[in-house]
């Protein structure tokens, strides 16, 4: 581990990707990757649990997932609800609280019941709070608290100036989270899809090559293992943050 290690990430958020292709590379129907990549949510909730990583994001179904085919929305909506039925103990166990952000206003009636059970099974855990993105959009959470903020000047209840970035951070889903420090993105694209743009502003980003139902608790560990490698500068330079210049 690099000299100046840094310590373990506070919130690790990550885009789940390589699912279809996993399967598709076995001829099996997409959804199938969908179900396996079930298995590695598993292996990285304990994995963050065992390292003391406080909160865990995962892009579980993005605002734009709705126009997939039908029978893979339909999938992913049920594997949703087997998740939350047979994680719950588990969770509890480990002190393990969720949470979501996103439409879910959107979801199946039977989906959002699971979702909402599971929210409320687990709200006393203290441990670490796992948060499942939901039908959700970056871009839309930020116009939602833009749109917010105009009505309530439009009211006279707001005064422009005081809408500044602490305002906005506040009235997005992710008001009670802290900044990503480590996005993951698996299957080795390289963009972020409208997942926590404002969030992750000063995020490290890590793009491991391996499809999301490959990756286990030891790529998790590796990812880990590289941000703690990385300098971070929120905007300074190298020989700021390293206390040889004045702050
Ligand atoms: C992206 O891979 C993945 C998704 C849209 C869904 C992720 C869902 C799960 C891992 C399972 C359910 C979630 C939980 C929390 C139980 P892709 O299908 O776009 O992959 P591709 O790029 O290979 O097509």
């Amino acid at each position: 581990m690099a000299e100046t290690a840094l310590p373990i990430p506070k919130h690790v958020a990550v885009i789940m990707d390589g699912n279809g292709r996993w399967a598709m590379n076995r001829g099996a129907p997409r959804h199938w990757g969908h179900r396996e990549g079930s298995k590695s949510v598993r292996a990285v909730v304990r994995g963050c649990r065992a390292l003391g990583v406080g909160y865990l994001t995962l892009y579980a179904f993005s605002l734009a997932n709705w126009a997939r085919p039908r029978v893979e929305v339909t999938a992913l909506m049920r594997l949703l609800v087997r998740f939350a039925r047979r994680e719950v103990a588990e969770l509890r166990e480990k002190g393990i609280s969720v949470g979501t952000i996103g439409r879910i206003e959107d979801l199946p009636p039977v989906t959002r019941r699971a979702i909402d059970q599971l929210m409320d099974q687990t709200k006393d855990g203290k441990d670490m709070r796992l948060t499942l993105a939901l039908s959700y959009s970056g871009r839309y959470d930020v116009a939602r608290a833009a749109r917010q903020a105009a009505e309530l000047v439009a009211q006279g209840k707001l005064r422009p100036e005081e809408v500044d970035d602490k305002w906005i951070r506040s009235h997005l889903w992710t008001a009670e989270l802290p900044d990503p420090d480590l996005v993951i993105r698996t299957g080795g694209e390289q963009r972020s899809s409208d997942f926590l743009p404002y969030e992750s502003v000063y995020s490290e980003f890590h793009y491991p090559p391996e499809l999301w139902p490959d990756f286990s608790e030891d790529h998790l560990k590796a990812a880990i293992q590289w941000y703690q490698s990385r300098e971070r500068r929120f905007g300074k330079t190298s020989a700021q943050v390293r206390g040889q210049m004045p702050a």
